[in-house]
């Protein structure tokens, strides 16, 4: 069974032999990561300490999780020098652009050589590839389609629905230009209306929140007599990291017969989702980014069969950008009728190692295990969230910390003494280019403005990523370079 499927965990491994090992003996990435779990006060900082964040239901199973990637020997030994980057920086801006592990670069170069040697075409709908990697993501290989990124594949979502004037999308103030810019055509091309949720931000909300913002929108759009359609959303968003919870939010799709549309650009690589499991009709994601695959990569899934986590009709799409067209209609049962995923994946020749090279990373992260990355990245950003709030206290967070479902891989905060600087985009923008030139480890984060309910001007935040090729330490040196810089700026 692929472990992104997994809905079990195993039982606690036993904290004696854990305070056993031989840290002499392990990685210094896998003693920052025991320093980490015993991080505050002893042991009364450890429970709520490792609690904090994960994509699992109970705090009981990430805690367990925790302990068992602490004493998995396999784990550390294969993130040891996957990556080849720059040694003089430290890349934390994974939200933006991931980094292709060394494998995987060898793989691309291989691959690009033959198909120069051999003058080799791209006329493929890639179904060998795509049948590879669909069960790491818990769907099938007619259900999981290659874009080149995020946001083309959020174009392909949008611009192939059937949409009728005065049809609503309901969504968040916190959406990213590459599902907004689809939606806009859509609005001025078909009519349809939009209307925008303000996001909550900070430590304060629960996954009920966002649940009950969206159903009571649409309740009062309803209420008006609108036709409301479609939710669309982003899970994290690239803003506050929030992440806006998808099973919450199917819940409300489902009782409102809605399409649902998910900005999962963050999602590949870095959480082990089973997206059959969480029934979304569509869910875009990078390649290039947390999955650490080629730019120009992206993994679109479209819901292409009925399945019990989601049983309404599959809404009418139309493929926009495409050579693969059928005119069949699609199942209203659990077999597809046709590989809806290959009518987004051929356009004419496409660059077969860019997808190549993605299958490749794509299978490292299977063999190391998603989990265990998913649990690895969101221990580093509950570290980093716990020593914020240590410094600036926790309203400096934009991100949640409490609330497991909410929590991802970014971390977005307030780094300012003076806490209405945030509102200041010069000098956040400052903040991120000192950071990266003004101490040794050469800190890349990057900040995000965006609107904070009851406020006039936005805030830009400072927001950082935490993935593989980052330990405790990283986490240390940053922070206190931040704090550091914030009483400079002061
Ligand atoms: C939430 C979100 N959506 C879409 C995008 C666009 O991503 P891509 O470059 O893969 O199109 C980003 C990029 O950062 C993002 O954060």
């Amino acid at each position: 069974m692929q472990e992104a499927q997994m809905s079990t965990v195993p039982a606690l491994p036993d904290t004696a032999a854990l305070s056993a090992l031989d840290t002499t003996r392990v990685s210094a990435k896998r003693r920052d990561f025991l320093r980490m779990l015993g991080y505050g006060a002893g042991a009364a900082a450890l429970g709520p300490m490792l609690m904090a964040c994960g994509s699992s239901n109970s705090a009981t199973a990430a805690e367990t999780l925790r302990l068992q990637l602490a004493a998995d020997e396999n784990f550390w030994t294969g993130v040891q020098n996957l990556f080849t980057l720059n040694p003089a920086k430290t890349f934390m801006n994974i939200g933006t652009a991931g980094s292709m592990p060394k494998l995987t670069l060898d793989l691309f170069d291989t691959e690009n050589r033959k198909k120069a040697a051999e003058s080799g075409n791209g006329y493929s709908n890639l179904l060998d590839l795509r049948t590879a990697v669909a069960p790491s993501f818990g769907v099938g290989a007619d259900e999981l389609a290659f874009s080149a990124n995020t946001s083309s594949g959020m174009c392909h979502a949008l611009l192939g629905l059937d949409w009728k004037a005065g049809d609503v999308v309901v969504t968040t103030n916190h959406e990213h230009g590459g599902g907004l810019t689809p939606l806009n055509i859509a609005k001025d091309r078909y009519g349809i209306e939009i209307s925008y949720i303000p996001m909550p931000v900070g430590n304060n909300q629960t996954a009920a929140t966002y649940q009950n913002l969206f159903d009571e929108r649409i309740r009062a759009l309803k209420a008006q007599g609108k036709r409301v359609r479609a939710m669309m959303w982003s899970s994290p968003t690239y803003k506050t990291g929030t992440m806006l919870p998808i099973a919450e939010l199917m819940q409300v799709v489902k009782t409102h017969e809605l399409i649902s549309i998910v900005d999962g650009a963050h999602l590949p690589g870095m959480m082990a989702y089973d997206y059959g499991a969480l029934g979304m009709d569509f869910m875009s994601g990078a390649g290039h980014k947390w999955q650490c695959g080629p730019g120009s990569t992206g993994i679109l899934i479209i819901r292409n069969k009925i399945r019990a986590s989601n049983p309404l009709p599959l809404p009418k799409w139309f493929p926009v950008h495409t050579s693969s067209y059928s005119t069949r209609e699609r199942t209203t049962t659990g077999t597809e009728t046709f590989d809806i995923a290959a009518s987004v994946t051929a356009c004419g020749s496409v660059h077969t190692p860019m997808f190549q090279a993605l299958v490749n990373a794509c299978a490292k992260w299977d063999e190391i295990g998603r989990k265990k990355i998913e649990t690895y990245d969101l221990t580093l950003s509950a570290y980093l969230k716990e020593k914020i709030v240590e410094r600036w206290g926790i309203d400096s967070l934009y991100s949640p910390k409490d609330d497991p479902k909410l929590c991802s891989a970014l971390t977005s905060f307030n780094p300012f003494r003076n806490k209405a600087d945030v509102k200041d985009t010069t000098k956040s923008g400052q903040f991120v280019t000192r950071l990266q030139n003004e101490y040794p480890q050469g800190f890349i984060i990057r900040n995000s403005g965006f609107e904070v309910i009851g406020e006039t001007a936005q805030h830009y935040a400072m927001r950082v990523s935490t993935h593989l090729w980052h330990d405790a330490n990283d986490i240390d040196l940053l922070v206190d370079a931040m704090w550091d810089l914030s009483g400079k700026m002061a």
